[in-house]
């Protein structure tokens, strides 16, 4: 799988996303060997980089982020696509130097006409920079500025995509407007962790698991993404946003499907969309939002053997916010497969560590033929899928403690990639980029999910927002009190990962 020759233009290519994840990520593609001669990489920013100091910005950037090796012949392959395109995004005139730019490089980079624009910009932004694109005949090969031999457009765009269905809905109309939904690659970057995609080959090549992944025998699924960063220098994306918006809203939901769907018919985008549907449609936030659902803000507390600031004192966060940095929530499917099997989602900020997992957590044996002492240390079996750090699935079972009594205990058996595979991950984005430019699309969420997961989350985010208090938990500690309440209610406890 090695991409043809195309571009990938870079809008907000000073920003965080694109030094930290999206340049690197192109450099250890090419380093792989699995980006053409032909390629090139153009950014277009307001700034007045020349393109020789353009240049160097994505050398350093590439130097280091990247995972392979530094090899400056790689660099110096790369180094002769790079253009820069300065102006501001309303800038009429800017967008015929793009045009330009694009032109040159089908003629002299060979990119034949193939070019996607990458949005990783605030979404505010993708109303002007869309209606550019269109305005000035880039979004077709064969539009009036675009380059005129043929060859395909595409557009990426990085969450979030809106703040709730209604403007989630908007954005869409604006997006395909202009590109057709096969052109459109929404990121995920969650789908492009490798431990993400084998949740399906886990279920679906494996005879064992999938007779008892049902109400018979799961008893409830918790699925965590605990960091413990802050917010950092994000607090103008951040504030106003939130955990559920950040990361419920598409992360924790897209898990949630895959966990949860029925064996898709292939694995084509057009597939896996209509069993991940299925489920989003079937799947609500459980109907006591008061009792089922958490929120909270961390305030001043410990993250690495050092102290570290609440969110109200991080830099650019009004003393007023209400933004919750922790969320958590009960949603309830009603298909056939999962009805009364609630799923616990959690996702927060400054938390104890760093570990996203889901935990699908079974029912007791019907009849224990033991002594009730003998299984007091006993747990639930669970099968642990540990999506990041320490990749790989954990089983934890019942076994006899040795010694001379019948006394159970709790063992883990473990499968470590590190452990398994010589096969080394590539990075998510090193995946998704790929991806755009071969033109293929399972791994992007499509319209349709986007707006199913806005319908599940928008009654939490209105219930939250009636409200004028958030409850808060130090930073370095597992979430807000009102968070073990919430899931206690239900007679069950969080896993401490
Ligand atoms: C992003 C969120 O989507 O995911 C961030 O916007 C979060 O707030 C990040 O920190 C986490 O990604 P990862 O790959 O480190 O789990």
């Amino acid at each position: 799988r090695i991409a043809g020759p195309c571009s990938l233009i870079l809008f907000g290519v000073t920003g965080d996303l694109a030094r930290k994840k999206l340049i690197p990520a192109v450099y250890d593609l090419a380093n792989r060997g699995l980006l053409p001669p032909g390629f090139a990489l153009v950014g277009f920013a307001r700034h007045d980089f020349g393109r020789q100091e353009f240049a160097g910005m994505i050398k350093s950037a590439a130097k280091e982020g990247a995972r392979t090796p530094w090899r400056e012949t790689v660099w110096k392959q790369l180094a002769a696509g790079i253009r820069f395109v300065p102006g501001e995004f309303d800038d009429d005139a800017a967008w015929e130097r793009l045009g330009e730019t694009m032109r040159e490089l089908d003629e002299k980079q060979g990119t034949g006409g193939n070019h996607a624009f990458y949005l990783s910009i605030p979404p505010g932004l993708f109303p002007v920079v869309v209606s550019q694109i269109k305005k000035h005949g880039l979004a077709t090969s064969d539009g009036d500025g675009g380059a005129s031999n043929g060859g395909w457009r595409r557009v990426v765009i990085e969450k979030p995509f809106g703040h709730d269905l209604a403007s989630a809905k908007e954005l869409n109309s604006i997006v395909s407007d202009v590109f057709p939904p096969e052109s459109v690659f929404r990121i995920d970057h969650y789908l492009g962790k490798e431990t993400v995609q084998n949740i399906l080959a886990f279920r679906f090549a494996n005879g064992m698991f999938e007779p008892i992944w049902n109400s018979n025998y799961v008893d409830h699924v918790q699925i965590t993404m605990a960091e413990d960063i802050g917010i950092g220098t994000r607090a103008g994306y951040y504030d106003g946003i939130g955990a559920a918006r950040d990361v419920i809203q598409n992360h924790l939901l897209q898990l949630m499907a895959l966990i949860a769907m029925e064996e898709p018919v292939s694995f084509k985008a057009s597939s896996l969309r209509i069993e991940k549907q299925k489920i989003l449609a079937n799947a609500r936030p459980a109907p006591r939002l008061d009792f089922h659902t958490a929120r909270g803000q961390y305030v001043s507390g410990w993250a690495g053997g050092q102290q570290v600031a609440g969110y109200l004192e991080e830099e650019g966060i009004p003393q007023s916010s209400t933004t919750e940095t922790y969320a958590a929530m009960r949603i309830d499917i009603a298909t056939r497969r999962w009805a009364g099997v609630p799923f616990y989602l959690r996702a927060g900020k400054r938390l104890g560590r760093r570990v996203t997992e889901v935990a699908v957590v079974f029912k007791p044996a019907p009849h224990q033929p033991f002594a009730k002492h003998d299984v007091e240390e006993l747990g639930s079996n669970a099968l642990v899928m540990r999506i990041q750090p320490d990749e790989g699935v954990t089983l934890r079972f019942g076994a006899k403690v040795p010694g001379t009594t019948m006394e159970i205990r709790d063992v883990l058996m473990d499968f470590a990639y590190g452990g398994a595979f010589v096969e080394s991950s590539p990075e998510a984005y090193e995946r998704l980029i790929l991806d755009v430019l071969l033109g293929d699309p399972p791994l992007f969420p499509q319209l349709e999910e986007v707006e199913l997961a806005w319908e599940i989350l928008d009654p939490v985010i209105e219930h939250w927002a009636k409200q004028s208090r958030i409850d808060t938990y130090v930073a370095g500690t597992w979430g807000p009190a009102s968070s073990d309440a919430m899931i206690a209610r239900d007679g069950r406890t969080w896993r401490r990962p």
